[in-house]
């Protein structure tokens, strides 16, 4: 196995101002798979084709946003070494008991300097996607439930001290950086798009006044075609759409922008390049074309991306 530490997105917790409303329009409007409510009163969810127990998690709360974003990593010796190396660096970490959160094991908690909760864990039960592992279907009947994506992608947190995020993925965690745009003065980065993977991005920051705020959470699509019903799902629904259907500049991903009735943005995604962890030289935005790298067919750099978060 070429993979090692960390591995991919794994969980995201996310608040909402109204449960029973969230609960319908992530079930059935997005078309999550509802996997369990816990003592919390948290609901868990997870995407038709992730074999592990959730993946995106809400509470109720008086204020939307996240409130941490989890790693899935190698394993519990991996676990142990990135605790102790993030440690080493200089960041204090959490052991958050296995059982605190439904059918997952120990995880490490850390703060971000931008103000984001990270975790890190190696163990969810592992309950399928209701395909079977001998001779499977391509798909299951829940992918036609609501909007259907595949996975939890990735998210975009915004926060001050991006230039600290960047070295603490890149210096400890073993990220690296594939995209990337630079203030208007071209002296440092605005935002940066980073992989654990093969992928174009796992996770992404862009630098903001205000500690701890999401941008938006994305789900995995297999198709532009499944893009665009996506689209007309949220039409049908009421659903306030921000940006697209459109295709980023930037990892070159097709996507439509929109919120949950709490207000939390979230993406439904599809496409982009592959890079390797071999790419030494980032694609490099300069802010003037931050429009393009946004939305390339408009050329516009929407308000609403750079100033409504959750
Ligand atoms: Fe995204």
């Amino acid at each position: 196995m070429a993979m090692t530490g960390v591995l991919r997105p794994g969980h995201a917790q996310v608040r909402v101002l109204n449960l029973e409303e969230a609960v319908k329009f992530y079930r059935d409007v997005l078309g999550l798979v509802e996997t369990g409510c816990d003592a919390q009163g948290r609901v868990y969810f997870k995407c038709w084709d992730e074999r592990d127990h959730n993946s995106y998690v809400i509470r109720e709360a008086d204020r939307a946003g996240i409130d941490f974003f989890a790693f899935k990593v190698l394993d519990k010796a991996t676990l142990d070494k990135l605790d102790a190396d993030l440690q080493v660096y200089g960041i204090k970490t959490e052991r958050i008991p296995a059982g605190e959160m439904l059918e997952t094991g120990e995880r490490v908690r850390f703060e971000l300097p931008s103000g984001h909760v990270m975790e890190l864990y190696a163990e969810k039960t592992v309950i399928g996607n209701g395909l079977p592992i001998v001779n499977p279907a391509p798909w299951t009947r829940q992918r036609e439930h609501g909007i259907g994506p595949v996975r939890l992608d990735h998210a975009l947190l915004y926060g001050p001290n991006v230039a600290e995020v960047q070295k603490i993925f890149t210096e400890v965690l073993g990220f690296y950086l594939v995209e990337r745009v630079l203030t208007p003065d071209g002296e440092n980065n605005a935002a940066i798009w980073l992989s654990c993977s093969h992928k174009v991005h796992d996770i992404a920051f862009a630098e903001y006044p205000e500690k701890g705020k999401l941008h938006h959470c994305s789900f995995l699509m297999e198709s532009w075609e499944q893009v665009l019903r996506a689209g007309d799902i949220m039409s049908m629904n009421k659903v306030a759409v921000d940006i697209g259907p459109t295709r980023h500049g930037v990892t070159r991903g097709c996507t439509i922008y929109a919120w949950d009735p709490s207000g939390n943005r979230f993406e439904t995604f599809m496409g982009g390049y592959q890079p390797y962890p071999d790419n030494t030289e980032p694609l490099t935005w300069t802010f003037d074309n931050f429009g393009q790298g946004l939305d390339y067919p408009q050329r516009k750099l929407h308000e609403t991306f750079l100033t409504v978060v959750s």
